[in-house]
């Protein structure tokens, strides 16, 4: 198979599934000879425009796991503008060191029902955006497999007349989102909190506002956060002033829960097609 050009896109608030994404589309743009294109989902106003491919593309779509599966106020998104025409694709989930659960098997479960043909699949472990763990990842050697796996399967889809069959991945796209709990064990109820802004620090720079994927914090005065939050930390990874925080009860208890029982390091996983 000849490919025309190779597209990787993203949402990553916290930037490891970016980081991810880029290096998987670069390595199979090297492997086919193709040129790569990359799109950003993160903001409002860039989940706006569909993208339409054609068989002689190939995506690599990458998304973080939130609670279990993808972002659920995102994942329509993923449905909404990925559509292909027996496009092949690689999905491309990141977790935080607990686990990956259903979201790599819902991410390919939107891709085939948008026109796609799932060539390859990877659950990586990367920096939990909330909790911290996993710090540092995914690392040079994480960032080395993906080059890897991706250089193979370049080699393997341009030997190959027609598209393989779809890798096996575990979990089920239909399962409930995973239910975070406390420091107790008990369920940590956190879907409302938003963060705080710190008055005396804040230098109204309007960063946090342009960040926010859900479009919830006020351009005119950053310290309200009006619409939904997801809790991605977009907004407070690129306050320069360190002025946004967290406060919430259940919220750091379901970080303590996590720091305490999820501290050593997790595997990734890839899985490769039927050739
Ligand atoms: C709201 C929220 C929920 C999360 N849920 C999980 C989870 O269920 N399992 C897990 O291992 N990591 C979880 N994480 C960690 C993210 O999957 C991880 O940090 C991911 O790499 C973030 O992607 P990004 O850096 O591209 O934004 C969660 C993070 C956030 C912010
Ligand atoms: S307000 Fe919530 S959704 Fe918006 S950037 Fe901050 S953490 Fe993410
Ligand atoms: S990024 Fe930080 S300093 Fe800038 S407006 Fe937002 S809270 Fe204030």
């Amino acid at each position: 198979m000849k490919f025309e050009r190779i597209w990787g896109v993203w949402f990553s608030p916290a930037g490891s599934t970016e980081k991810l994404v880029k290096t998987a589309a670069k390595a199979l743009g090297a492997a086919l000879g193709a040129p790569v294109s990359l799109r950003s989902l993160n903001t409002p106003a860039d989940r706006k425009e569909p993208l339409c491919l054609g068989p002689r593309e190939l995506l690599v779509a990458g998304g973080p796991t939130y609670a279990g599966k993808l972002p659920n106020k995102i994942m329509p998104a993923y449905r909404a503008l990925l559509q292909g025409q027996d496009t092949p694709a690689l999905a491309l989930v990141t977790f935080g060191n607990r686990s990956f659960d259903n979201a790599l098997a819902e991410l390919g479960e939107i891709l085939t029902q948008g026109g796609f043909a799932v060539v390859g699949a990877a659950a990586c472990v990367a920096q939990h955006a909330m909790a911290g763990l996993a710090a540092g990842r995914p690392d040079g050697a994480e960032l080395g497999r993906m080059e890897e796996f991706c250089a193979a399967l370049g080699e393997k889809l341009a030997a190959s007349p027609k598209l393989p069959a779809p890798p096996a991945v575990p979990g089920d796209a239909g399962a409930p989102y995973y239910r975070p709990l406390g420091a107790d064990g008990a369920p940590a109820d956190f879907l409302r909190a938003k963060p705080k802004t710190a008055p005396d620090r804040c230098t109204r720079c309007g960063i946090c506002a342009r960040v926010c994927p859900m479009g919830s914090i006020r351009a005119e005065d950053c310290t309200a956060v009006e619409g939904i939050c997801i809790k991605c930390q977009a907004c407070i990874r690129s306050c320069p002033a360190g002025a946004k925080y967290f406060d919430d009860p259940a919220y750091l208890s379901h970080l303590e829960m996590l720091r305490a029982h999820y501290a050593a390091p997790a595997e990734s996983a890839y899985f490769d097609a039927v050739f």
